[in-house]
């Protein structure tokens, strides 16, 4: 098969190799030329690791290069079988290359990488928008096994198996889910932070104390060491932008604490400082010990399973998706749904029952999928 790459930034270099790795021929393509090279360079680079580390041949890593060309006009790409687009997060911008990419390529599947952008929309740029869909990969792409699968609403529903029969063969891991804001994991994970912050910003418990908190019950990285690696930046944005999608829902409100440390340029491990300082490293490890452990963790957690059960409820994804999405998109130690059998659905009703009366917010309703 022929794949085209649009924008060769972390993304679409990344989506290249795995592409590459899976025996596809692939081009790139980028509007600006050093990044092409830089990407081609990189790609050597990665390739090179992978015969060190002897997780594939010399002769593979031969074979997958002399499979990769590029193109420094997007028509080098009107050969190719399906196109990826990776480049800047911005709808305007998308519209206008996916419009191009439907008049050179009548036939063609094309694809956005989009993490926040309605598929829907994009589609519509196109007089034949029943070949675009959303093809989401996470972030190192040659590592994380998630794919999340995306038709927009115009979307030929039988193309849907083939992708998904594609992305198996590129040894990955995909799920289908539907174009509503933040498709699966960017919506489901949503309250591991902002339930965090909450439980912080009312002086209930400090970033470390919540963090040993959910570590303690089998999560990889507490919220705010993780909210630090993946950058305060980006999972603002992606915060604010769910929020807004959903009409200003209550649930998915941003925290005015994580704002402030965007302000300050704090994102974390990217500028040495976040909700941890890791230049100099001597942080606290104060507790305020206003919440037992058990409740800090449970109250995050019930949030979670809250979520996943309304979204199953609401038909966003089956339950196998959904629970693969938050094991292999985001590493959590067991899928939500499946998590909320094993702890018991009457733990769930219990906590947010009483979080809903105490609070008394529409933040803490019992999603009727409980009921
Ligand atoms: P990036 O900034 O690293 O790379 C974007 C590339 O696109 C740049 O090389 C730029 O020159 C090029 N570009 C911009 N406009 C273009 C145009 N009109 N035509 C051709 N090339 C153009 O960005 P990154 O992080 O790779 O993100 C790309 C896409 O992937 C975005 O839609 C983003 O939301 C999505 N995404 C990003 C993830 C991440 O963690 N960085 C994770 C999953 C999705």
């Amino acid at each position: 098969m022929k794949v085209g790459i649009i924008g060769t930034g972390a993304m679409g270099s990344g989506i290249a190799q795995v592409a590459l790795l899976a025996g596809e021929h692939v081009c790139l393509f980028d509007q600006n030329q050093n990044s092409v090279a830089k990407a081609v360079e990189n790609m050597e680079l990665q390739l090179s690791k992978l015969v060190e580390k002897n997780k594939i041949t010399a002769d593979v890593k031969q074979a997958a290069l002399s499979q990769l060309s590029t193109t420094d006009t997007l028509s080098g790409l009107a050969h190719c079988d399906w196109v990826i687009e990776a480049i800047v997060e911005n709808l305007d911008v998308k519209q206008a290359v996916f419009a191009e990419l439907d008049a050179l390529l009548p036939n063609a599947i094309i694809a956005s990488n989009t993490s926040s952008i309605s598929i829907t929309a994009i589609a519509k740029a196109c007089t034949n928008p029943t070949r675009v869909l959303g093809i989401h990969f996470f972030n190192p792409a040659p590592i994380m096994p998630l794919v999340e699968i995306i038709p927009a609403l115009q979307t030929n529903a039988d193309l849907i198996s083939g992708v998904v029969e594609t992305i198996h063969r590129w040894k990955k891991v995909p799920v289908v889910t539907k174009d509503l804001p933040g498709f699966i994991v960017n919506r489901l994970a949503r309250p591991y932070y902002s339930e965090a912050l909450r439980i912080h910003d009312e002086g209930l418990a400090t970033f470390f104390e919540i963090d040993e908190a959910m570590k303690g019950i089998g999560f990889k990285m507490g919220p705010f060491e993780l909210m630090d690696l993946i950058g305060n930046d980006v999972n603002y944005a992606v915060t604010e932008s769910v929020f807004a999608a959903n009409y200003f829902d209550p649930k998915y409100k941003p925290s005015t604490t994580q704002l402030r440390y965007v302000q300050a340029g704090w994102y974390g491990r990217k500028t040495g400082r976040g909700y941890y300082d890791y230049v100099e490293q001597n942080n606290s490890t104060e507790k305020f010990g206003k919440l037992m452990t058990e409740q800090i963790s449970e109250r995050i957690l019930a949030m979670l399973i809250n979520e996943a059960y309304e979204a199953l409820r609401t038909g966003l994804a089956n339950e196998t998706d959904l629970d693969l999405a938050m094991t292999k998109g985001v590493n959590y130690p067991t899928g939500l749904i499946e998590w909320g059998r094993k702890w018991g659905k009457h733990e769930v009703v219990r906590i947010m029952n009483d979080l809903y009366a105490y609070y008394g917010e529409d933040r803490y309703r019992l999603s009727p999928a409980f009921k």
